[in-house]
């Protein structure tokens, strides 16, 4: 009989049964579930619903459906719906009439929120780990890339110049803000739900104090109908992993241009790599692309909780049973994208010639050297237009500006000197820079001093 059979006549369709069926994936939530009914049988024990004796029963058969479920025993059916009632109906099945006081003052409605927001807490542990491995390496990798002079582009063109470290420190900067917004989001999550019943509570003196320090939670919620009816936790984790994801797919397509043989500035690990079925040359960026790829589903996981969570009326409704598999794809995809872009990160290797030679085959010291003639008075705009018909002028010419006499400069302007010369060096650009967070050879060293004491903090 179903928990609810005192009320129903008819039996359930089996059609229902499938469809109404979440354990095909909430049985993940197993750990939770068991943890936290232990502590409700431990609180009603202490609010004497439980005696010592059957506290025990009900504890120690908990125990036992967790080895079954480790162990692969468990028979799990479309009858039992979710990973909810097959636990408790084992619980019945072994301890009997005392396994039917376990429900007293519960509902699934609390428990559901109160497994998500354990499991959350878990996951959310390990992605915040992930994701700091990520940025050591991002780190390491700029400690050995410091000098490496590259282009920045804007518009995919050629921009100023910048070190391959600074690139990187790009992303690490996007990473760090990543870090921080699953820091703060686990801490919304770190709120006890359990104790508000299906919607408004109970006459039963639950204590949920003792609750929320046996399952090590920061806070008890406020609201029973909000604690049931809310899954902007959900929707909040899922956007912090999205973001993350969005991170890496840039990061993940930077890689694969830089990679082509057109641009052949970094060279990607084998292992990270794919051949073809017919080209013998091929070695393709798979696991970069499948970056990519990957972040528009979980893009499509974050609006999948968007559009669920829109016009519920309160509190709890049926829909929210599918907040579960967008939030478990998220999770497990951006788990695996953190361990891919780690071994890259490391195992890549860099062609620092190539990146050397974009750069001096290039104008980029253009922008220097128009600084150069506002330092000596001239108004930007004007050294802008200067500039401009020397690079022009180069062009047509096939010149490029290193390559200019000071005299052929100074028929563009007086304002020109000998000091121009090294001025326009990509080497004494960066060295030259002034600006906080420039892409100058300082600013590099400043950032990685301290953002290595940030992660060891
Ligand atoms: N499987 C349900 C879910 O994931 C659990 C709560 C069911 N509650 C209910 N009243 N039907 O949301």
């Amino acid at each position: 009989m179903k928990a609810w059979g005192g009320r129903f006549k008819g039996k359930t369709e089996p059609l229902m049964e499938r469809f109404s069926a979440s354990i095909g994936f909430d049985w993940a939530l197993y750990e939770y579930d068991i943890e936290g009914s232990k502590a409700h049988a431990e609180m009603l024990h202490k609010i004497g619903i439980l005696d010592e004796k059957e506290r025990e029963i009900i504890i120690n058969a908990l125990e036992e459906v967790k080895r079954e479920i480790q162990e692969g025993e468990f028979v799990f059916s479309n009858a039992l719906e979710d990973i909810h009632m097959h636990i408790e109906a084992r619980l019945i099945d072994k301890a009997g009439e005392i396994g039917k006081k376990l429900h007293t003052g519960r509902s699934r409605n609390d428990q559901v929120a109160l497994d998500m927001r354990m499991y959350l807490k878990k996951e959310l542990g390990e992605i915040r780990d992930l994701l700091r491995n990520v940025l050591h390496s991002f780190i390491t990798r700029a400690e050995k890339e410091k000098e490496t002079i590259m282009p920045g582009y804007t518009h995919m063109q050629r921009a100023q110049i910048t070190t391959f470290a600074h690139h990187l420190l790009a992303y690490y900067q996007m990473l760090k803000r990543d870090l921080e917004r699953l820091i703060q989001i686990w801490k919304t999550v770190d709120v006890l739900p359990l104790g508000s019943g299906a919607i408004a509570g109970s006459t039963i003196p639950l204590d949920r104090e003792f609750v929320r320090e046996r399952l090590n939670f920061s806070s008890i919620s406020e609201n029973s109908m909000d604690t049931i009816a809310d899954r902007d936790f959900v929707l909040e984790s899922i956007y912090s992993i999205a973001m993350i994801m969005i991170h890496l797919s840039r990061l993940a397509e930077d890689l694969i241009i830089f990679s082509t043989d057109e641009f052949a500035f970094v060279s990607l690990p084998d292992e990270l790599c794919t051949g073809s079925s017919l080209m013998p040359h091929k070695k393709n960026p798979d696991s970069l692309e499948l970056i990519r790829g990957k972040t528009s589903r979980v893009i499509g996981d974050l609006f999948s909780i968007f559009s669920l969570l829109k016009g519920l009326p309160l509190t709890y409704n049926r829909d929210l049973q599918e907040d579960k598999e967008p939030l478990f794809h998220a999770i497990s995809t951006v788990k695996d994208v953190l361990s891919i872009v780690e071994l890259c990160i490391k195992g890549m290797s860099v062609n620092r010639e190539k990146m050397k030679e974009a750069v001096y085959e290039s104008f980029m010291p253009a922008v220097e050297m128009a600084e150069y003639l506002t330092l000596k008075g001239i108004p930007f705009r004007q050294a802008h237009v200067i500039v401009g018909k020397l690079v022009r002028d180069c062009e047509d010419k096939g010149k490029q500006l290193r390559n200019l006499k000071l005299e052929d400069l100074r028929t563009y302007s007086e304002a020109f000197d000998k000091d121009i010369i090294a001025h326009i060096d990509p080497l004494t650009i960066l060295r030259n820079r002034k600006t906080m967070g420039a892409a100058s050879f300082e600013e590099v060293e400043r950032q990685i001093v301290a953002e290595r004491h940030y992660l060891n903090s």
